[in-house]
């Protein structure tokens, strides 16, 4: 076939394109699936806990990611300030993952420890009584709100479909440990677990 068939012929150039551009983005994608380093945990990278997984959702649900990013890049400015890069093999776990990159606030994906489980009570109660310029809304409503422990059995068993390694034990535990929890205590433990499994070990 000439080329200038192809040139004259808007709906063949068409599917041209979108074949090009497919082979380079399979070749970009599918060698990821079979990388261990990033199908397999980093060093020190552990499952969620029960509660920290119905904090997780809490964060889906509340649209968190809307305003924070959990991805820091390789640049010296990002490492900076919230300490070392991201890499893959910490979100193994995450399904789906919260890299993001829309950053009204700041990232989060090394936030855990970094403030008290207090500091973060009052934050999300009112995030002006902390940081009087903040723009951040307040969620109060968690605080009154229980966590259902029906829901993180289920939750469990559908995240080792996914290749989350929880033990029989752990599941049959889950609605225990999250008994009587409030949303807020949930969203918290998860807060405090960003980064924590595996910042000792990654640190570059
Ligand atoms: C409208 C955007 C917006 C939304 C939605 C939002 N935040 Fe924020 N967040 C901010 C801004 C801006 C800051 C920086 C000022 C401050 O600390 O309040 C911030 C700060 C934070 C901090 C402190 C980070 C640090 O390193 O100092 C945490 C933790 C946090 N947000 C958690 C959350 C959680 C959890 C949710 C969902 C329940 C949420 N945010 C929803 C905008 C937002």
């Amino acid at each position: 076939m000439k080329h200038e068939t192809l040139e004259k012929n808007i709906g063949l150039m068409g599917i041209f394109i979108a074949l090009v551009i497919s082979i380079a983005g399979l070749v970009e994608i599918v060698p990821l699936f079979f990388q261990l380093q990033v199908t397999q945990p980093a060093p020190g990278v552990k499952p969620y806990t029960a509660l920290e997984l119905v904090g997780r959702d809490i964060y889906v649900r509340e649209g968190c990611y809307g305003c924070h990013s959990q991805m820091i890049r390789p640049l010296v400015s990002e490492t900076q300030r919230y300490g070392a890069y991201s890499v893959a093999g910490e979100s193994v776990y995450d399904h789906p993952f919260q890299w993001g990159s829309k950053r009204t606030g700041p990232d989060l994906a090394r936030v855990g420890g970094r403030y008290t489980d207090e500091w973060h009570y009052l934050h999300l109660m009112k995030p002006q009584n902390l940081v009087p310029e903040s723009n951040m809304p307040a969620f109060p409503w968690l605080a009154n709100n229980k966590v259902d422990g029906a829901l993180i059995t289920q939750k469990l068993k559908v995240m080792r479909q996914l290749g989350v390694p929880y033990s029989d034990q752990e599941i049959a535990r889950a609605g225990q440990s999250v008994a009587d929890k409030t949303e807020m205590a949930a969203l918290i433990a998860y807060l405090q677990s960003l980064g924590m499994h595996a910042s000792k070990e990654i640190q570059p």
